[in-house]
């Protein structure tokens, strides 16, 4: 019999900025081997890498094109082998927020892109990498980045919250199917508050005409309200650490204890 490796596996998409950059400089702090998936590889965290002993890999893929990252995916996948990792983890975080605005006003390319970023990537990729992990002997978690608009409606969000929602529901979905395998992964769709990110710098300057809730987000930054990118990734890592993650399929960082 082959020995199982110490090392951890991570892979992680949309880790060129904001949470997913906090992300991934945090799981190379711990060491093992970390797989991006973004549009543009940095520089920055191979030396990040170099410097704590881990090992990264960075394939430049733009997951508007989620059959062909989940194709790569499982390809790679296949070929490290059951026993090449210690523990294997999936983290869907790229998310899109199309223009703001009504749905009718709505340029059809921006509303496919952020589906197909934001709802049919996570789906293909988790399709991906729970098959092509389910004979590996160590633990698989996947954790599905949501949002609290995946469960509240908001107007001039549509897109977003359909993505989120969908993202929540199929990890339900995945729940109930791991549970029922012997050795299934854990699975977790998590809201992961409001971050001071690019993305929320997009809600607040959205024009007030097309986005009732511009104010709100405005004031969320003025007020001081925002968690650090930083901040947030500790907890959500935090969280995929616990002992009990994935009791809950579908939670919310700041329900977290
Ligand atoms: N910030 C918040 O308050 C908040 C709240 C709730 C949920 N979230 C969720 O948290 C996650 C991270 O958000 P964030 O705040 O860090 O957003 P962000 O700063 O806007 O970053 C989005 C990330 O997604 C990547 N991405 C977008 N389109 C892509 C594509 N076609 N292919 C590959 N990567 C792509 C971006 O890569 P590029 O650099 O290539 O564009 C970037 O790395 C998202 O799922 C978001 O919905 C955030």
């Amino acid at each position: 019999m082959t020995d199982v490796s110490s090392s951890s596996l991570t892979i992680l998409t949309g880790a060129s900025r904001g949470l997913g950059l906090a992300l991934a400089r945090q799981v190379l702090q711990r060491g093992g081997t970390l797989l991006t998936l973004s549009r543009q590889p940095l520089q920055a965290l191979a030396a990040e890498a170099a410097q704590a002993g881990a090992t990264l890999i960075q394939w430049p893929q733009d997951l508007a094109d989620a059959p062909a990252a989940a194709a790569r995916l499982a390809a790679w996948l296949r070929g490290q082998g059951p026993n090449a990792y210690a523990s294997a983890t999936l983290i869907n975080n790229a998310g899109v927020i199309p223009r703001i605005g009504a749905l009718m006003d709505a340029d059809a390319a921006d509303l496919a892109n952020a589906l197909r970023v934001g709802l049919e990537a996570p789906l293909l990729l988790s399709a991906a990498f729970l098959d092509a992990t389910r004979t590996w002997a160590g633990p698989r978690k996947l954790l599905n980045i949501s949002s609290g608009l995946g469960r509240r409606p908001m107007a001039a969000q549509a897109p977003y919250c359909a993505a989120k929602a969908g993202m929540d529901h199929f990890t339900r979905c995945l729940a109930l199917e791991e549970a029922a395998r012997p050795h299934g992964a854990r699975v977790c769709s998590l809201a992961p508050g409001v971050v001071d990110t690019d993305m929320q710098h997009q809600l607040r300057s959205a024009s007030p005409q097309d986005f009732p809730d511009q104010s709100r987000f405005a004031a969320l930054k003025n007020q001081g309200h925002l968690a650090s990118a930083e901040d947030t990734a500790r907890r959500l890592l935090a969280y995929l650490a616990r002992p009990d993650f994935g009791a809950e399929p579908v939670a919310d960082i700041r329900d977290a204890s």
